[in-house]
C-alpha cells in the first residue's frame, strides 16, 4: 500500500470552465502535480446524470481537456484521462453501493439542490456519490482537491470507505483526505452569490476580452455616490481583484474604496485589466495545445491507458477482498 502523496480530482464536463473551478479545482490541482503522484481526470459519467445531450457531452469533454491543459495540466507529471476511459470504476461503484446505506446518500445536499432546480431525479443522480467515491477509492487517493460544495461527497467517500474496510478488512481501500483552500473556497459569482453555472453568475476564465470584461462591468454594486467612501465588506469586486492583485495593489483598491472620490466603474476596469492579465500565460499554453490536433487525443489515451494499470491493481486487491475472487 503507497504513503507517497496520491492526489486525485475529477472535473464535469459541463460547460465553460469560470473562476470558481479555477481557483476551486484547477489552481490547486495544478500546484499539487508537483507535489506527488496526480490523476486528475474529465467525469464524463457524472455529467450524464444533469444533460443527455450527445454532442454536447463530446464538446464539452473535449473543451476540458483543452482548458485544463491551458491551465498548466502538465501530463508529464499527472495522469490525465476521462473517466469512462477507465470501465473498472463501475465495478468498484457497485461494490460500494452494496455497503452504503440509502439514508447517507439522502442526506446529500448537491442531490437535493439538484432535484430542487428541476434536474429529473434519476438513479444516477441518487447514486452520484457513490461513484465519486469509486472515482477516488479506484487510485489509492489521499489527497483530494475540491471547492467547499464538494466537502460532503469527501464525507460520503469516507463514510463508505470505512464501511468496506470494517466490512472486509482493513486497507482494503486507502481513506482519502479532502483539500479545501479556505481563502478561494467560495469564489463569489458577478451578482455576490457563490459563483456557479446554476446561477448564471459566472465569469469564464477563456473567451474573447471584451464580452469578457463587459462581464465584470456588470458587478452587481449598491448606489452609494462616487465621491463617498465605498464599503469594504462584502465587495464582490475587491473578493475577485483579490485572486488576481499584488498585495500591495489590493490594498490600494482598498484604500481607494474608504477614501471615497473614484467611482465603481474604475474599480471594475482596475478588476478587468488584472483578470485578463492573469490568464494570459494560460491562453497562450491553450492555443498551443489547440496548434496540434492530435495532442489532446493522445494525452487522454496514454493517461487512460496508466489509469487503468492503477485501476485494475486496486480492483483485483478489492475483489479478493470482498470474495468476488
Ligand atoms: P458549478 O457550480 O458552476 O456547476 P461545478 O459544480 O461543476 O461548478 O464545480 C466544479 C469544481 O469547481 C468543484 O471542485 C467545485 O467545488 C469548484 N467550484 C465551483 N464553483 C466554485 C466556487 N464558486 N468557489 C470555489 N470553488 C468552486
Ligand atoms: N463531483 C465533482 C464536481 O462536481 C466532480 C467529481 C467526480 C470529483 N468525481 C470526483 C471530484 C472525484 C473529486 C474527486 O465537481
Amino acid at each position: 500500500m503507497l504513503c507517497a502523496m496520491r492526489i486525485l480530482t475529477g472535473l464535469q464536463p459541463s460547460g465553460k470552465l469560470h473562476v470558481g473551478n479555477y481557483f476551486g479545482a484547477i489552481e490547486p490541482a495544478v500546484r499539487l502535480q508537483e507535489m506527488g503522484e496526480a490523476f486528475y481526470f474529465i467525469a464524463d459519467y457524472h455529467a450524464m446524470t444533469s444533460s443527455q445531450d450527445p454532442a454536447a457531452l463530446r464538446d464539452n469533454v473535449r473543451e476540458l481537456a483543452v482548458d485544463f491543459l491551458g491551465c498548466g495540466l502538465d501530463p508529464e507529471r499527472a495522469v490525465f484521462f476521462r473517466q469512462s476511459a477507465v470501465p473498472e470504476v463501475n465495478e468498484l461503484a457497485w461494490i460500494l453501493s452494496t455497503v452504503c446505506p440509502m439514508g447517507l446518500l439522502a442526506k446529500c445536499h448537491s442531490y437535493k439542490d439538484k432535484v430542487a432546480q428541476g434536474i429529473a431525479a434519476n438513479h444516477g443522480l441518487f447514486a452520484y456519490p457513490v461513484l465519486m467515491a469509486a472515482d477516488i477509492l479506484l487510485y489509492d487517493s489521499n489527497q483530494v482537491p475540491v471547492g467547499r460544495d464538494q466537502k460532503q461527497h469527501l464525507e460520503v467517500t469516507r463514510d463508505i470507505a470505512v464501511k468496506l474496510n470494517e466490512t472486509f478488512g482493513d486497507g482494503t481501500v486507502v481513506l482519502p483526505e479532502p483539500i479545501i483552500r479556505e481563502d478561494t473556497a467560495v469564489i463569489v459569482g458577478l451578482d455576490g452569490r457563490k459563483m456557479s453555472k446554476s446561477y448564471g453568475n459566472t465569469l469564464p476564465i477563456f473567451g474573447e476580452e471584451k464580452p469578457l470584461k463587459n462581464l465584470i462591468m456588470k458587478i452587481t454594486t449598491d448606489s452609494t455616490a462616487v465621491d463617498e467612501p465605498k464599503p469594504v465588506a462584502n465587495s464582490t469586486i475587491l473578493a475577485l481583484y483579490k485572486l488576481y492583485a499584488s498585495e500591495a495593489d489590493y490594498a490600494a483598491m482598498v484604500a481607494d474604496h474608504e477614501r471615497g472620490g473614484i467611482g465603481y466603474g474604475v474599480f471594475k476596469k482596475r478588476l478587468a485589466d488584472a483578470y485578463w492579465d492573469y490568464y494570459a500565460p494560460m491562453r497562450e499554453r491553450r492555443s498551443e495545445v489547440l496548434a496540434d490536433p492530435g495532442y489532446v487525443d493522445r494525452v487522454l489515451s496514454a493517461g487512460a491507458a496508466r489509469a487503468r494499470e492503477e485501476a485494475a491493481k486496486t480492483l483485483d486487491r478489492v475483489r479478493h477482498a470482498v470474495g468476488l475472487r
